[in-house]
């Protein structure tokens, strides 16, 4: 049986604006496996943001609309619980969240799923203390975990007789003492100093680096089966974003929980990623291994991506300096995107039939899983979908480290 906690498949938002429609997240699919770290890397712009955001159904509407696509989460509960509703989508123990009724949806983004965004701002109430809103995500948390009809089956030491004290409490928003110890602990767990005092303070008397870490306690306060952390490091520095790093990667082992890791930093991505896929313009052009996309990427851009990236194993005078891809995401309104490959006007391997209509996504041959949307990668594998071979992912051996050194922000 498979191990997938989640499979995205063909999913699509726009936001329509003044100036037309703009095709952010275009027929995205991938699978994330119990325990895993899938990470999503690209450009500025490319379309990383809203694809998590777009997961965890958190797209401001309007402007923007999530037009198409599913997003099945394996839960034995949930698929029973709604088994016979005839409203909501059920595959075995998937349920497709997409057809979830929006209150069940909201419970779950606090309680299976939680997200870092990229901006910690938007995720803290400023007339809140930072220690507050950490421990009010431990409290639902708790509470979800002894609800009776709970669709989440952890166990936890929070009894039934604490819920139904909490239940009645006509006190709103009550916040027990346990939950908020917690919170101080997990702040010291993300390497903030002085957690107790810290846990005190407003989020605007935090730094942003700070902020970013309390973020991730957040976000870690509920236990999530799927972690969606977006540029979870980008205001670190390269000290403390290994640390955080470490530490998500010590919380994955022992939870198993899963991570869709978004980032435009490819040492990040070689650092925690089982698995990658590589977005431009909206769509997800190469998928792997993390080994083969590193060591053999099959698609002009994530070359030119990892090309950018200065080496240091080389002889001097062969050393290959910083080299950006010349040019930059293309526009995605959709007025101005063509029947063909989005990153042709950039493409130092250009060919005619590029711009004659858009490159399917295709197997690299002998590399399971590996996939590239690009004329130039032969082999033809099962049409749609994302196509790998876990076995072969599990046991393959990886030499990441270097690109870990090198591409430190
Ligand atoms: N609220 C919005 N209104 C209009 N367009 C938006 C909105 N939010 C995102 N977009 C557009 O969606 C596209 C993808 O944006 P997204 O934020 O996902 O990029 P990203 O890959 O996360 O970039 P970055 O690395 O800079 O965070 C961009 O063209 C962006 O302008
Ligand atoms: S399809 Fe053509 S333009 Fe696009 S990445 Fe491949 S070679 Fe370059
Ligand atoms: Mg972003």
């Amino acid at each position: 049986m498979s191990d997938d906690v989640l499979r995205v498949r063909g999913l699509t938002t726009r936001y329509f604006t003044a100036e037309g429609q703009i095709n952010a997240v275009e027929d995205v699919s991938f699978d994330l496996a119990a325990g895993e770290v899938f990470g999503i890397v690209g450009e500025s712009g490319s379309g990383k943001s809203v694809t998590g955001r777009s997961v965890i159904d958190l797209i401001e509407s309007p402007p923007g609309r999530i037009v198409d696509g599913e997003v099945w989460y394996r839960s034995e509960d949930l698929a029973s619980a709604f088994a016979d509703s005839g409203d909501v989508a059920v595959d075995g123990e998937f349920v497709d969240l997409r057809t979830v009724p929006q209150g069940e949806r909201d419970r779950l983004r606090g309680t299976a799923f939680s997200m870092v965004f990229q901006d910690p701002l938007t995720s803290f109430n400023p007339s809140l203390t930072v220690g507050e809103q950490i421990a009010e995500a431990v409290e639902s948390q708790r509470r979800a975990s002894a609800n009776p009809r709970s669709t989440r089956s952890k166990t936890s030491d929070y009894g039934m007789l604490s819920f139904l004290t909490d239940a009645v409490d006509p006190r709103s928003g009550y916040v027990s003492e346990e939950s908020r110890n917690r919170a101080v602990e997990l702040l010291a767990q993300v390497d903030i100093p002085d957690p107790a005092r810290r846990a005190e303070e407003y989020p605007h008397e935090f730094s942003g680096g700070m902020l970013q870490r309390a973020m991730v306690a957040q976000a870690l306060a509920v236990e999530p089966d799927v972690l969606i952390a977006d540029e979870p490091t980008t205001a670190l520095d390269v000290t403390i974003q290994a640390q955080l790093l470490e530490l998500l990667s010590d919380i994955q082992d022992e939870t198993g929980m899963s991570i869709l890791l978004i980032t435009h930093n490819l040492g990040v991505i070689a650092r925690l990623a089982t698995r990658i896929g590589v977005m431009y313009a909206g769509e997800i052009v190469e998928r792997g291994r993390r080994e083969d996309i590193l060591q053999r990427p099959a698609n002009p851009y994530t070359q030119g991506l990892l090309n950018s990236i200065p080496r240091i194993d080389t002889d001097a005078s062969d050393r290959r300096s910083l080299e950006p891809i010349e040019g930059n995401v293309p526009d995605l309104n959709d007025a101005k995107l063509g029947d063909e490959c989005y990153f042709a006007d950039r493409c130092p391997k250009r060919e005619p039939q590029c711009v004659e209509r858009k490159p399917e996504e295709r197997s690299v041959p002998d590399e399971p899983g590996h996939r590239a949307q690009c004329i130039l990668v032969g082999g033809d594998g099962p049409p749609g979908g994302p196509n790998r071979d876990r076995a072969a992912a599990d046991g393959a051996e990886t030499d990441a480290a270097q690109l870990e050194e090198q591409a430190d922000d």
